[in-house]
């Protein structure tokens, strides 16, 4: 059967099902392309959702996204533009059409629009008010840095923000959050969502899409589709489909499983699927240094979709984890069938576009030791929030009675490869932990890297931005503040 990979004896043939607000949705077919907002708008008519850029920018399509964690119903906005249909089964997928029943008053949310003027096109509207009807039933009195970082996902190029976030905070002024209907129906929905049977395996026009129940499903999976497409949050291969209309089927979608995290007291282990929203509760607490960075990554939505896993494995030497994750001293484990192994997440790189992972191998799990040392992450990208870096640093300086006796700097962005700077770190190690320790690594990192001149930034403003990142390690080390992001508190 011409595209469609071979039949695995492991899989069942099974639907893709779902609850779209109220209806409960089985699909016998469907393609491993077809998006979720495609889904709503042309085959549901469900138009609330608009299509601005296609490619998780603007916000314009976002929908909050339900699923069973543990037991415990959570909701989350994505963009649905960019969220494959065949990674709904299992989940409550809600749309801007659910606030307001036909008849009834408007939403707290959508009211404090109106009565704030959140809204002039509107184009962008129903976006922010599902973003803000995703904070508003997890937080009952955001801050404005809290409001903010839940809309850096969506954009509004008519309105202005200040008028938006005005509304957030009169909706969570109004309150109601019990009364709302996602909450007086949570037992139900929480109970249908689990009848539904784990895995999926649809097709449609010669496309395949598969869902494995578990990780061993996944395992069989991938030896008997070596060629199969790995989707996870699908954040960046949602737009190889929507952006470079590029064949994926067969698929195999993950974003479901390997979705544990384990602390211990020297390590966190996280499994490929979590996503950085659900891994930003445990750097809190082990690594709060380092959440300002994490949640630098895309906006909100994205930060809900996509996981440290495909940030990983997709090898962009651009991906913003793994400076971080090397400089760290992540090691990884990749899978392919029973068999396992480990490796320091720099060895997994080769080069430019090719990385350490055989047909049929998959990466499972990312270990992190605790460090017991300084770590910083920064991020230099033209806007704050939803775009990615120019240059990345991850850091981590150990040092004993004023010397320094291990330096892990690692770069993105700077090289065809997320890469270790190792001329800096020879500049560091050994030597004092002092201004011209770090002047000397600022000058030598230099020699560690030729970076190219894209439309990001130029090869010269790459390297004396590298050489600075080092510089405000040591000035924040210091006690010399540098505060160059975040909103300040009204
Ligand atoms: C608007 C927007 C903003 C973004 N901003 C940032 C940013 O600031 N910083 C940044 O670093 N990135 C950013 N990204 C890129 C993207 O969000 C991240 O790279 C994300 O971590 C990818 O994870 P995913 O689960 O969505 O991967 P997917 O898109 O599902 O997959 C990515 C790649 O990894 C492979 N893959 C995924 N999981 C596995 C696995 N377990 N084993 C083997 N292969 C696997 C896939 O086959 C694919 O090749 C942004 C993307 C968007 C759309
Ligand atoms: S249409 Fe712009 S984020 Fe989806
Ligand atoms: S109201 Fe027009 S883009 Fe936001």
């Amino acid at each position: 059967m011409l595209g469609l990979g071979r039949q695995s004896k492991h899989m069942t043939s099974q639907p893709i099902r779902f609850l779209l607000n109220d209806t409960e949705i089985t699909l016998p077919e469907a393609a491993p392309d077809e998006t979720l907002l495609d889904f709503l708008r042309l085959s549901r008519r469900l138009t609330g959702a608009k299509e601005g850029c296609a490619e998780g920018d603007c916000g314009a399509c976002t929908v909050l996204v339900g699923r069973l964690r543990g037991g415990v119903l959570r909701y989350e906005p994505v963009n649905a533009c960019i969220r494959f249909l065949a990674a709904c089964h299992g989940c409550h997928i809600v749309t801007v059409e659910h606030l307001t029943p036909k008849g009834a008053a408007l939403h707290p949310v959508q009211q404090a629009m109106v009565d704030h003027h959140g809204s002039q096109c509107g184009f962008c509207t129903p976006g922010f008010v599902m973003a803000l009807y995703g904070l508003w039933m997890e937080n009952a009195d955001p801050s404005v840095v809290e409001i903010e970082t839940a809309l850096q996902g969506n954009l509004c190029r008519c309105t202005g923000y200040e008028p938006i976030v005005k509304a957030a905070r009169a909706a969570a002024k109004a309150g109601g959050q019990a009364m709302d209907a996602l909450a007086r129906e949570r037992d139900a929905v929480a109970a249908k969502l689990a009848a539904i049977p784990a895995g999926a395996d649809v097709s449609k026009d010669g496309k395949r899409a598969i869902l494995p129940a578990d990780s061993d499903a996944l395992a069989q999976a991938l030896l008997d589709n070596p060629g199969a497409t790995v989707i996870a949050g699908a954040t960046d291969v949602g737009l190889w489909v929507t952006k470079f209309l590029r064949p994926i089927s067969p698929a195999i979608f993950i974003g479901h499983l390997m979705k544990d995290v384990t602390v211990s007291d020297s390590e966190i282990r996280i499994g490929a699927g979590v996503t950085y929203s659900e891994f930003l509760p445990f750097l809190a607490e082990s690594m709060p240094e380092l959440t300002d960075y994490v949640e630098r990554i895309g906006g909100w939505q994205v930060r809900n979709a996509g996981t440290i896993g495909g940030n990983i494995a997709n090898g962009s030497p651009i991906g913003e984890m793994p400076p971080l994750l090397i400089a760290l001293g992540a090691r990884i484990v990749l899978r392919r069938g029973d068999v396992r192994r480990e490796l320091a997440l720099e060895e997994y790189f080769i080069d430019y576009g090719k990385q350490d992972r055989a047909p049929g191998e998959f990466l499972e799990t990312v270990i992190i030791p605790l460090p017991q040392a300084r770590v910083a992450g920064y991020k230099v990208s033209k806007r704050a929030h939803s775009d990615i870096s120019a240059v990345a640093m991850g850091i981590q300086i150990r040092e004993e009675h004023g010397i320094i006796t291990e330096a892990r700097l690692a770069f993105g962005g700077m090289a065809g490869i997320p890469k270790r700077a190792h001329l800096a770190e020879a500049a560091l190690h050994g030597r004092p932990f002092a201004r011209d320790t770090f002047e000397a690594a600022a000058h030598a990192v230099a020699g560690d890297f030729q970076p190219l001149t894209d439309w990001r930034a130029s090869a010269e403003y790459r390297q004396a931005v590298a050489a600075n990142l080092i510089r405000r390690f040591w000035l924040e080390q210091d006690g010399e503040p540098v505060r160059l992001s975040r909103t300040v508190e009204a």
